[in-house]
């Protein structure tokens, strides 16, 4: 490999800068799901008016940016490396599609990205906006609709879960290649079964 091929450096640079950007992301969804849930309940109002919204803030700042960037990267990473053929444009390589029919590579990174996107669209467009509504209330000492945090916490705990079998998909391609039906069904078991574990075992305040 040479600094010339750029191709393959620009491949590196994408990966690099996506799996960076997915540790954010995921970083901070597994501290609000192990962390910050089992935490909320050892504060009183009081604490919570002035800890939450700076604490918070700050947390779902770098969550909807981390899950942005990892979401654009991975989407110009399948571009380059599926829709793109060097030399030739773009179109569907021979990483998509092989011998008239699609790879298992490809199949399992559509699985991933499948996941990937359904997680980056529910904080984007459900997390986030319950919590640009809640933090604000629980600043000013406002009332909050309790449908609100119902809803993000739903749908954060069914991110946490995704992210298991997502990150078999994201792995796979290029570490493993064929997938059928019990390959696929053990790694969505193994994955959901990982989040269930780290939520079990998350510390509550008297085992700390
Ligand atoms: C949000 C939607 C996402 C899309 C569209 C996406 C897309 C991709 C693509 C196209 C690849 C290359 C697959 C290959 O090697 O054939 C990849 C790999 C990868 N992605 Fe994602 N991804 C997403 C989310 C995530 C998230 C949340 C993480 C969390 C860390 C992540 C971590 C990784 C890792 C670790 C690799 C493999 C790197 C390697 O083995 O070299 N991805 N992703």
């Amino acid at each position: 490999m040479a600094l010339t091929d750029l191709f393959s450096n620009v491949h590196l640079l994408l990966r690099w800068f996506h799996v960076l950007a997915g540790i954010v992301w995921l970083g901070h969804l597994y501290f609000f799901n192990f962390v910050n849930v089992p935490f909320q309940g050892t504060m009183g109002a009081d604490v919570k008016k002035s800890v939450n919204p700076q604490l918070l803030g700050r947390a779902f700042w770098w969550f909807r940016w981390g899950a942005m960037a990892t979401f654009v990267i991975g989407l110009l990473l399948f571009t380059q490396l599926y829709m793109y053929q060097p030399g030739v444009g773009f179109g569907p390589s021979e990483l998509f599609r092989a011998n008239g029919a699609m790879t298992g590579r490809a199949v399992w990174i559509l699985f991933g990205m499948t996941l990937g996107t359904i997680m980056w669209f529910n904080v984007w467009f459900i997390i986030w906006p319950a919590q640009r509504q809640i933090l604000p209330a629980v600043r000013d000492g406002q009332p909050v609709d309790p449908a609100l945090p119902k809803k993000a916490l739903k749908t954060s705990r069914l991110n946490a879960y995704l992210s298991g079998p997502m990150l078999f998909g994201m792995l796979a391609p290029s570490h493993y290649g064929g997938i059928n039906v019990v390959t696929a069904v053990v790694a969505i078991a193994l994955g959901l079964f990982a989040i269930w574990w780290a939520i079990r075992i998350s510390p509550s305040v008297g085992k700390l």
